[in-house]
């Protein structure tokens, strides 16, 4: 039995079902020694689910952050431009709509989550690629820092 086995299994003992799905679709995608890309085909591997799995009903993260992003901008949240890294289906950029903010880009390396955000309408441009060592496709002073 795999360690993801072994752990969906330990899991499953005390979790109904769909908390069992979204518990090894999220254990799978960060799991022990997995790669850069070994991961981001996991997150492929999961975009029919995911939102599903990690919607707003099971993690706040994205309530979380866009609250933390709007406590800095109290006025003119329609004039800042925002980059919304590692931003999946845009989960962050929904909530920070809701929040006022109009001016956002997305970039996420998963093609098939970027695809499920483009649908969504909310980003002006939306990049495809890692946030590493490398250079962004991206001028250095086009976002605004705080
Ligand atoms: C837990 S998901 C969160 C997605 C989204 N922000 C949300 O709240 O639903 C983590 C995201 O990070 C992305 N990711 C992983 N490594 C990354 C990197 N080096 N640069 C940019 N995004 C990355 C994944 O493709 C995935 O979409």
């Amino acid at each position: 039995m795999s360690e993801l086995e072994k752990e969906v299994k330990r899991f499953a003992e005390t979790h109904n079902g769909e908390q069992v799905s979204s518990y090894r679709a999220v254990y799978n995608v960060g799991r022990h020694g997995i790669s850069t890309k070994e991961s981001t085909d996991a997150y492929h591997n999961w975009s029919a689910t995911y939102e599903q799995d990690a919607g707003p009903d099971k993690f706040r993260g994205p309530v979380i952050a866009a609250e933390s992003v709007a406590a800095f901008y109290r006025t003119h949240r329609d004039k800042v431009l925002i980059l919304d890294v590692a931003c999946g289906t845009g989960f962050v950029g929904q909530e920070l709509q809701k929040r006022g903010f109009k001016q956002m880009d997305g970039l996420d390396p998963c093609s098939s989550l970027l695809e499920k955000a483009r649908a969504k309408n909310i980003y002006r441009k939306e990049f495809c690629c890692y946030l590493n060592d490398k250079p962004l496709p991206i001028e250095d002073s086009e976002y605004m820092t705080r």
